[in-house]
């Protein structure tokens, strides 16, 4: 197998621990997001190959497809950019905050699909070609990160929980279309993980209102969620975790959180 893979969102959070621990495991790596800094800084570090391209951006995703064939292929794909803007009701948010969550978070995802796809097929062809025909070692595989807000709506998650929705269906359409090519189509879905920039993005840099959701309770950090992550690549290739459903154990749904120390009942 190659094990070259192309992760979006790579420049904070998930995206970025999971290229480290891609690389950890020997994998080669091609870091996508908007900050061409962060993706420098990450590339010094772990040897990925950045690539400064906007998801939403069609003609930059291209560019990003041609650029991934030329510097060696990938027969692995992570489409983990994304976020959400907004904690108002569905009655006084802003449309202009759901287009975006619905850009990035599902535009996004089929730009970067679509245009990945032909490059995993021929990752796909040269492999089986060197490995001796079908049932040789040409495989692919896709995960998008979507979240538990995919899975269960919540007050206040408006926008947010309508475009992850929508990345959880796009994801069980494309495995379904997919059907028969060796190429496999997984779906992470986290609850409540602590990373630096995701909720203050949402809470639009309300340092205070960022730490609540965190506060007297320990979620997931990035580096938990990329093992898992990693993880589901590192099974043999037609082992399909469909869906992965991750959560903190105080958490055991969107609505229950328990704050405080977790403690054997007497
Ligand atoms: N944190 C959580 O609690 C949580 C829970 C469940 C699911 N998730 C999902 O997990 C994924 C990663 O979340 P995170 O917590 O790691 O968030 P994060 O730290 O805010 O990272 C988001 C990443 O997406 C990139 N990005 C945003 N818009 C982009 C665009 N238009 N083009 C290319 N890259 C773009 C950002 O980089 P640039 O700004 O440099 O482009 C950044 O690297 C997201 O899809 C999120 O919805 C998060």
């Amino acid at each position: 197998m190659l094990r070259r893979v192309v992760v979006t969102g790579a420049s904070s959070g998930i995206g970025a621990a999971s290229v480290r621990r891609f690389a950890e495991l020997g994998w080669r790596t091609v870091a996508v997001a908007r900050r061409a800094d962060r993706l420098a800084a990450l590339a010094a570090e772990t040897g990925a190959y950045p690539v400064v391209c906007d998801v939403t951006d069609e003609a930059q995703v291209a560019d990003l497809a041609r650029e991934v064939a030329a510097s060696g292929g990938a027969d692995a794909l992570v489409n983990n950019a994304g976020g959400a803007l907004g904690v108002e009701s569905v009655e006084h948010s802003r449309n202009d905050d759901w287009r975006r969550m619905f850009e990035v978070n599902v535009i996004g995802l089929r730009n970067v699909t679509a245009a990945l796809l032909p490059v995993l097929r021929d990752g796909i062809r040269a492999e089986r070609g060197t490995a001796g025909g079908p049932g040789g070692h040409g495989w692919a595989s896709i995960l998008n990160l979507t979240s538990t807000a995919g899975l269960a709506a919540y007050p206040g998650g408006g926008g947010y929980n309508a475009a992850k929705y929508a990345a959880h269906a796009v994801t069980e359409v494309l495995r379904l279309e997919l059907a028969g090519e060796p190429i496999r189509v997984m779906e992470l879905a986290p609850g409540l993980v602590h990373t630096e920039e995701f909720t203050l993005n949402r809470v639009r840099g309300d340092v205070e209102a960022a730490r609540t959701p965190y506060e007297n309770v320990t979620p997931l950090t990035a580096e938990e969620v990329a093992r898992v992550l990693v993880g589901a690549f590192e099974q043999p290739p037609h082992v399909n975790q469909d869906l992965i459903v991750l959560r903190p154990v105080a958490q055991s749904s969107v609505f229950h959180v328990h704050r405080g120390p977790l403690e054997a009942k007497p």
